[in-house]
């Protein structure tokens, strides 16, 4: 007699990049206390993956292993969840929908590299292909600017402009494939405390917008043009909440790096290189003069949040 066959859960997988900033350039708070954004998003080759499970009717959970686990909150505060819990009340039809995520982590929490936002739009991105909803792409870009401002990109990945809080995305002219090396920090950094910051710096800040320079560096594929028109105006309060990151920055180009930056609100690092070689040569050099907590190599753009077959 053969043996009974166990039933397998049937579960979507989906890999979601992280992003840096190339260009955030930042104007005074709007009456809604979010800040207008001119920015330059790029995704780059860190994933997060998740996996979505049925559960029974009106049960949706999630659980999180990897990179910074413990520091992510299971609860309602999840945008994995809430992303989840948006898409049925949205799109179910009143349908017995439910769900078990998990979510293995490599994007550092609090990072300023949109880890919390991407597991947001790989949820509303599995959930949908699981209950098979039948959901467009512009629903669910919508979806994902309710759940954040970093959470429309996450979908789309590639190089994108970012305006209005940074949830209006389109697809920027860009050419080339660039090396990065992301020096994560040992302490993250909070996204709202960043801008506070940024308001008693700049009560001066005027209407954001992104440099023509870097635009045509992208257009050109030109790295060390790239490199010298980065810009993050977040970049002074990181360095005012956590002043060890002016130094990491400074060794970065003393190792040779092209350029450097501040990744979103930080505390991330992300300095261009020239080559892969180059890459891991760098994050060699920064892991052993103790300036980061570790480094990765990674490329960019690569594509937005995908299904995994
Ligand atoms: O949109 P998201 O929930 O990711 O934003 C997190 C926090 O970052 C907001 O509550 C706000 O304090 C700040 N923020 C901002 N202006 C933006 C984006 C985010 O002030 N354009």
């Amino acid at each position: 007699m053969s043996a009974p066959i166990t039933p397998v859960p049937a579960g979507v997988r989906v890999r979601v990049p992280a992003k840096i900033n190339l260009a955030l350039c930042v104007g005074p708070p709007r009456p809604d206390g979010f800040h207008p954004l001119a920015t330059v998003y790029q995704a780059v080759s860190l994933f997060d993956e998740i996996q979505a499970v049925w559960d029974e009717p009106g049960v949706f959970t999630v659980s999180v292993s990897g990179e910074g686990a413990s520091q992510v909150p299971c609860d309602e505060r999840n945008l994995a969840l809430r992303a989840a819990r948006l898409l049925a009340a949205k799109h179910g039809d009143g349908q017995p929908l439910g769900v078990a995520l998990s979510i293995q982590k490599s994007i550092p929490v609090a990072g300023g590299l949109a880890g919390g936002s991407s597991n947001g739009a790989a949820a509303l991105l599995a959930c949908a292909d699981l209950w098979a909803l039948d959901v467009s792409l512009e629903q669910m870009l919508a979806l994902a600017a309710e759940l954040g401002s970093d959470v429309p990109f996450a979908l789309l990945g590639g190089t994108a402009l970012g305006g209005g809080r940074g949830e209006q995305v389109v697809p920027a002219l860009a050419r080339g494939s660039y090396h990065w090396v992301l020096g994560f920090g040992w302490t993250g950094l909070s996204t709202p405390a960043v801008y506070r910051t940024y308001d008693e710096l700049r009560p001066d800040a005027t209407k954001p917008q992104v440099p023509a320079e870097l635009m045509a560096a992208l257009r050109a594929g030109d790295a060390g043009r790239l490199a010298k028109a980065l810009v993050n105006d977040l970049q002074e309060p990181a360095f005012h909440l956590q002043p060890q990151l002016r130094r990491t920055l400074e060794t970065g180009l003393d190792y040779g790096a092209l350029g450097g930056i501040v990744s979103g609100s930080g505390p991330t690092c992300a300095f261009l290189v020239a080559s892969e070689a180059a890459a891991i040569d760098l994050c060699v050099a920064l892991t052993a003069d103790g300036v980061v907590r570790t480094a990765r190599p990674v490329v960019g753009p690569v594509p937005g949040a995908r299904l995994l077959g």
